[in-house]
Parts: structure tokens; sequence; C-alpha cells
């Protein structure tokens, strides 16, 4: 791993360069960091288990025809995964009240949404990723239209299939944010295109994943308020999904 140059790191992840020209390899830190950033600390094990839910998700997703980035999994930490230019906005998708939807509009958190409801943010770190309208995205050029039509389209139908895939196994999505990527799409005359494919990653850091029976919380909300049992819940979510065997 240290050989590898390394092109960004980011709060959770590592991004090196890949053996191949336009793959990268995705490297999953256990640091969790919650309100850009003012909160820090290290979860034992936490990498290893995002790197496995979201390598599970990725393939589940696959499957339907969402094309991604994920290639394979390397190591108990790093996925291959293919070189895209990531198209600088945050896209959320809500189910049920929580979070900053709950506080911005005055909602009871757990107040099922009339429908599904996707949001934007700007990715801007300096800015606290600022929630923006689709109208600032065409003004600004973030993405074009037919790519936002895209985005917006593979959003509705992996919350489609991930509400399947948790509800099968006591959990309910209450929300999640996802990131898109621009493929380059080359044929003997260089590049002649761009492909959005979903990138980054799925997991409870990036979903809220709440039990069925219970509402117990078994997501990064459990580090952001200090619920305790953080990485317990993360191996819950994947021992459920079938990617560890439950302890005896
Ligand atoms: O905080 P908020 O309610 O806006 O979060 C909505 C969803 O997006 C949550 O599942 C949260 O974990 C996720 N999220 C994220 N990264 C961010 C902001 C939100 O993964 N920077």
């Amino acid at each position: 791993m240290s050989r590898r140059k390394q092109i960004y790191e980011g709060k959770a992840k590592i991004l090196y360069e890949g053996p191949e020209p336009g793959t990268l390899v995705q490297y999953f830190k256990d640091d969790a960091t919650a309100f850009n950033a003012q909160k820090k600390a290290t979860l034992d094990g936490k990498g290893v288990l995002n790197n496995r839910i979201s390598e599970f998700v990725m393939l589940r997703l696959g499957e339907i025809g969402i094309p991604t980035h994920f290639l394979k999994r390397l190591n108990m930490r790093e996925q291959l995964i293919k070189k895209v230019e990531i198209i600088p906005l945050e896209v959320i998708c809500r189910n049920v009240a929580a979070g900053t939807m709950a506080k911005r509009l005055g909602m009871e958190e757990g107040e099922k949404l009339p429908r599904s409801v996707v949001e934007f943010c700007l990715k801007r770190d300096d800015l606290g990723d600022p929630l923006i309208a689709e109208e600032h995205i065409h003004a600004f050029g973030w993405a074009s239209s037919s790519e936002l039509d895209e985005m917006i389209a593979m959003t509705l139908r992996i919350n489609d299939h991930l509400q399947g895939m948790f509800g099968g196994i006591g959990i309910n999505l209450i929300d999640f944010k996802i990131e898109f990527g621009r493929l380059p799409l080359s044929n003997e005359d260089g590049v002649v295109g761009h492909q959005v494919i979903l990138a980054d990653e799925i997991s409870p850091d990036s979903c809220r994943l709440w039990d069925r029976e219970t509402n117990k919380k078994l997501d990064k909300d459990r580090f952001r308020r200090d619920l305790g049992e953080v990485t317990e819940a993360y191996t819950e979510v994947a021992t459920r999904l079938g990617i560890l065997k439950p302890q005896s």
C-alpha cells in the first residue's frame, strides 16, 4: 500500500493510483468524522466493515444494472475501482424525516415522508456541503441536464432496491447519500463521451438504517450522537446481510 502513489485523502478514505490505467485503489480508514470534521474519532474495524458492506451493496446494484465504479475487493481494507471524475454533488434520498431535513422543516424524526425525496448538496467541505436547488446545478453547470436526469433516475432505483434489500433483513432505510462520477468512454479516436456511474461508497457511514422492530439506529448517528456501540451496530448490519457469520 505504501508503495502506491496517493491521489487523494478524504475523511474516511484514501485513494491510491491503481495497478492499471483508469483504475484506483480505495482504502477504507477507521477514522470517523461528523459535523464537517469538528468531531473526530478512530473506530477500530470500521474501515474493514465499510469495505465489505460497500462491496456487497455495489455488487447487488450492479446485478440490477446500475453502473458502479466497483471492480473487486483487494483485501480487508482496499477495493479496486474505476477512476472517474467525481461530479461535485452529494445526492441524498430520503424516505423518512431525520437529520437535517427534520431540523430544517420542523418535523419529528421518524415521520414517514409522503414520497421519497431527492436532495442535492454541493461538495464543498469549506462551506459545510450546503443544500442547493436543481436550478443552481443548471446555472453553475455542475452537471448537465441529462446527467442530472440520469442521477435522479438511478438514485430512485437504488432507493427502491436498497429499501427491499434492507427491508428483507428487518432494517428500515431512512435515508442515504450517494455520489456519482463521469467515466470516460473512448474508442480509437480517443475519449468520445462520458457515462455517469455510481462512485464513492454505500455503508452505514452514508445511510440511516433503523431496526424495524425497535427503531435502534444501526448507522453513523451512533457516533454523531454519542450513542456508543458504533462498530457493533455496523457489525450487526454486515451480519444480517450475510457478509459476516453470526457470533455464537
Ligand atoms: O445530515 P443529513 O440528514 O442531511 O444526512 C442525510 C443522509 O446523508 C444521512 O444518511 C447521512 O449519513 C448522509 N450524509 C453523508 N455525508 C454527508 C452528509 C450526509 O453520508 N456529508
